[in-house]
């Protein structure tokens, strides 16, 4: 039997759902995205997390690559045009084989992604730059409108697709997932009919809840967002986000990296949960975890 994929989406009430747009207005109109800006994407205000990922023996040629991954960007009321200017040239100072993005580029509207699509467009990685959505992208079902648009801008979008970035006879399978909770098709057995042995395939699923479910017998790396590490990590509130499974976890296994990612929903704020770039280097010939 296949593993199930799909993951229950959350539901607020209505009050919540209203408290929670009087509370974006209010910082709104006070100054929240320039106040969002200036804490946490200037320079020495967002991290660059490093990991390592081991490689197995049959992918030793992938040894040093550099995967760059950005997530929960929530182009909107708190992050726009030009405010991810310092993230990008961080970016493209680590000179990338690969940068990935996993998923909510938006917060509420799809018009809320052309407010980015300028910035990110300048990102730079020798192999390409490849996205997955997340549950937010959905909104009015027009994901299938941004992902031409940000194609035809050098960003390509994996919808339920693999793809070979360093050519076809490279080990390195990168496969992306539609959201787990918002969209209205799953598949991982198509793409994977290609699967070779001693293939190394990276699953981009923006929801990190099913990652054992994602697993393939070539899986050797699972990277995903959508947490936002709690986004404000204290007791009181630390219910209201989606669960967090730990930044980097082992799945029967297979290491899945939860990134902070990099905008917030609701409230210009983070705290405990400093936005982030993660920086992942492929190993050969050592034990990392
Ligand atoms: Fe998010
Ligand atoms: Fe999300």
């Amino acid at each position: 039997m296949e593993p199930v994929l799909r993951q229950a989406p959350r539901r607020h009430s209505k009050l919540r759902l209203f408290v929670f747009k009087a509370a974006e207005l209010a910082m709104r109109t006070l100054g929240g995205r320039r106040l969002y800006r200036s804490l946490n994407l200037a320079p020495g205000r967002f991290d660059l997390r490093l990991e390592k990922v081991n490689l197995p023996a049959e992918a030793s040629d992938l040894d040093g690559l550099v995967i760059v991954q950005l997530s929960d960007i929530h182009a909107g009321p708190f992050l726009a045009a030009g405010d991810l200017g310092h993230v990008v040239d961080a970016v493209n100072a680590l000179e990338p084989d690969l940068v990935v993005f996993t998923g909510d580029l938006i917060s509420r509207v799809a018009d809320e992604a052309w407010l980015v699509l300028d910035d990110l467009a300048q990102i730079r990685a020798r192999y390409g730059f490849f996205a997955v959505f997340g549950n937010h992208d959905y909104r009015h079902r027009r994901e299938a409108e941004i992902a031409d648009a940000f194609g035809a801008r050098g960003i390509r979008f994996l919808r339920n697709e693999s793809v070979r970035p360093l050519g076809p006879d490279s080990a390195l399978v990168l496969l992306g997932v539609e959201d787990l909770e918002e969209a209205k098709h799953l598949d991982v057995t198509e793409p994977r009919k290609r699967l070779r042995p001693g293939d190394f395939e990276v699953v981009l699923s923006h929801n990190p809840g099913g990652a054992r479910a994602l697993l393939s017998p070539a899986t050797g790396l699972v990277l995903s967002g959508h947490t936002h590490a709690r986004q404000v990590d204290l007791p009181v509130l630390r219910g209201l986000g989606p669960h967090h499974p730990g930044d980097r976890i082992d799945v029967d296994g297979v290491p899945a990296i939860t990134t902070h990612g990099l905008g917030v929903i609701g409230i210009p704020f983070r705290v405990g949960a400093t936005a982030e770039v993660v920086v992942i280097r492929l190993v050969a010939g050592e034990q990392v975890s």
